[in-house]
């Protein structure tokens, strides 16, 4: 039936329309406008997508909703898109069968009221989800021989124990081949409040069959001496925290409100225009970002998000050895995504977007606050005091925060967006958290880790974030420049041998964009447009700006190399292809390898003057210090997208001098 356009329109045989709602099968769906093809879906979307497959498929309590998002409809459509024209809405659902122990995927169409795909993938795990946590943690907890290994440790209170269940990777043991694993490592608190991260039980390792919901087998590797301090960072829970009292109140006012609007999850700030969406997987989406410069909306980039991230530790120990979490394919960062504060997770005037998901059983999960945007003062934009006049002239520098924090385990990751008057764009992930804890063997010392307490060990690890941009320069045909700066040769063209100059190469196939940073040559990478040239005849671009930064330390034929090869370049480049989206494959979980990004580049595609995809890694080196406990302090990595002949001239030399009431510059 159609409607109107831009309202969900929903075709079902049992549909009626009734003063306002649609009913289908009897449920309520308020109809909503929809403005824009990419606004994530609905809550009421949601549903009538899980009840038209549940519907068509008569899908059973045994059935798991592993994600229900948007699916994005083509580039063409988007890019094609004007206010007003009809919109064609598609959710894409992951289902786990856990009677079955198969996975499948559904593409729904919500507008037509009809399922359009239902499809069996073979050989793959899905990412373990909350629900199956919590339950994984209660079938621990209630297994005789688990049981047993907390009384041989003293323990009798099994309320305290905590249970995190690790993704098990893959390392070809034949018992579990086809089973869909958790590998469940323990530590108990003292009272229900305490950190228990402070008090591991290493080596109590549970094996988890997560269809089943059963425990597999159970690993003793002995009992170990336990640490004897507190790890607790509550002041009240603590005697060892005085909190100071010489900090004096700091106040973020903006008395007019903040300078962007906002309609649905469109933003218009200082000349950006900005769209986000929300999935479980990536966290905050951002679409069509375009920067408005000679009287145009100039595009700069169609769809960034992260892609995958990885933490692995680098201990041999049998406790430790196979520790490798892939945070967002595993687990999922948008799904567990914090409920934001205000005042706490935000300062000033703020705007919070809620996180529309779904649950296992296929019913809305709302994250309130999920996602916060505001403005930030960012200190001097630019400044110059003509020395012979004495005239200054200074402009603060303000930046837009698009961000959502997630917490998987012990960790806290803060994923942080900053949009820069001056057309910069930043990417940043603050790290902050509970340490992954152990502890000794007999020998009382690890070669692997720091004792950050007595007798308590933290491994060292690493965490690589690997970002997708999808470039869009002045349109789709984009092209990846390498430059490295190299000394002039010795001579009489360089009489006293501290010239230098740039050598740029243009990347003409994937297999040639695999790349590292190089310190001697103080390499970066640029996208162009070789089709867009500015005032002075070079093609437009935007640079990779590197920030901290490391390559893992496993071997190639380790497995995590072979789950994460692409950690092995901080570069990599593909041509544009919308089913290649995560830099570890689509199923990383306990895949055994070869997916991802070296798949997609052994395909060797032309990428110059391409649509292309650019894909850049960072990784923070962690070897564990005293001061990361019992708290992190935040840890913070990031990198930039830098305009770099994009524009013309300095495009925040319009920003006015700064407004205050009690000082003028
Ligand atoms: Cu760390």
């Amino acid at each position: 039936m159609i409607f109107e356009r831009n309202f969900i329109i929903l075709k079902l045989k049992t549909v009626h329309f009734k003063g306002g709602v649609f009913l289908i099968n009897h449920q309520e769906f308020v109809v909503q406008t929809i403005k824009h093809p990419l606004e994530p879906l609905t809550a009421e979307e949601i549903k009538a997508a899980v009840t038209i497959l549940k519907d068509e498929k008569k899908i059973g309590d045994h059935v798991r909703f592993i994600t229900v998002t948007l699916k994005e409809p083509a580039k063409k459509t988007v890019l094609n898109f004007k206010p007003g024209d009809p919109i064609e809405r598609e959710a894409f659902i992951i289902l786990l069968d856990n009677k079955e122990e198969k996975t499948y995927e559904a593409v729904v169409s919500i507008t037509k009221g009809q399922m359009l795909s239902f499809e069996y993938i073979p050989n793959v795990q899905p990412s373990i989800i909350p629900e199956e946590f919590e339950e994984c943690e209660r079938v621990v907890k209630n297994n005789p021989e688990f049981q047993e290994g907390l009384r041989k440790r003293g323990i009798t209170d099994f309320d305290l124990v905590m249970v995190d269940p690790w993704s098990a990777g893959y390392y070809g043991i034949e018992a579990d081949e086809g089973k869909r694993l958790a590998r469940a490592i323990s530590w108990v608190r003292k009272f229900p409040n305490d950190n228990g991260y402070a008090y591991p039980l290493t080596g109590l390792v549970a094996y988890v069959d997560l269809n089943k919901m059963e425990v597999l087998r159970v690993e003793d590797h002995g009992v170990r001496d336990m640490p004897t301090t507190d790890g607790n960072y509550i002041p009240e829970l603590s005697d060892s925290i005085t909190l100071r009292d010489d900090l004096k109140p700091l106040e973020i006012i903006q008395p007019e409100g903040p300078s962007f609007e906002i309609d649905g999850h469109y933003i218009k700030w200082q000349k950006w225009h900005i769209r986000f969406g929300f999935t479980p997987r990536e966290g905050l989406v951002l679409y069509t970002i375009g920067y408005e410069d000679k009287g145009k909306i100039r595009p700069i980039l169609y769809r960034a998000s992260l892609s995958e991230m990885v933490v692995p530790y680098g201990d041999a120990s049998i406790a430790h050895r196979t520790q490798n979490a892939f945070d967002a394919g595993e687990y999922g960062l948008g799904r567990l995504a914090n409920s934001l504060e205000l005042g706490c997770d935000c300062l000033g005037e703020i705007r919070y977007f809620d996180a529309v998901l779904a649950d296992a059983k296929g019913n809305v999960r709302i994250i309130p606050n999920a996602i916060c945007l505001h403005e930030e003062d960012y200190g001097v934009g630019w400044k110059h005091t003509d020395w012979r006049t004495g005239h200054v002239e200074t402009r603060r520098s303000r930046r837009l925060v698009l961000s959502f924090w997630a917490t998987v385990g012990n960790y806290d990751y803060g994923f942080f967006y900053y949009f820069y008057q001056d057309g910069t764009i930043e990417v940043e992930v603050k790290l902050t958290g509970e340490l992954n804890t152990g502890t000794f063997d007999e020998t009382g010392k690890s070669k692997y880790g720091t004792e950050i307490a007595p007798k308590l060990n933290a491994a060292y690890h690493q965490h690589f974030f690997n970002f997708r941009f999808d470039m869009m320069l002045d349109g789709l045909k984009n092209s990846v420049v390498e430059v490295n700066t190299v000394p002039e040769k010795r001579g009489q063209e360089n009489p006293y041998n501290n010239a230098f100059y740039t050598e740029t190469t243009t990347f003409k196939t994937e297999q040639e964009a695999q790349r590292n940073l190089k310190l001697e040559t103080a390499r970066y990478w640029k996208i162009i447009n070789p089709n867009s040239l500015n005032a002075v005849g070079q093609p437009v671009g935007y640079k990779i700006m590197p920030g901290e930064n490391c390559l893992p330390f496993a071997y190639d034929d380790s497995s995590l190399l072979k789950r994460a090869g692409f950690l092995k370049h901080h570069l990599h480049v593909t041509k544009y292809d919308e089913k290649e989206r995560f830099a570890a494959g689509p199923y990383p979980n306990q895949n055994k390898g070869g997916d991802g990004l070296p798949k997609y580049v052994s395909q060797n595609r032309n990428i110059e003057n391409e649509d292309i995809v650019v894909w850049y890694t960072m990784g923070h080196h962690h070897i564990t210090r005293t001061e990361d406990w019992p708290v992190m302090p935040t840890a913070y990595i990031n990198f930039q997208l830098k305009p770099v002949g994009f524009f013309d001239r300095n495009p925040a030399l319009d920003v006015p001098r700064p407004i205050s009431k009690n000082h003028t510059c």
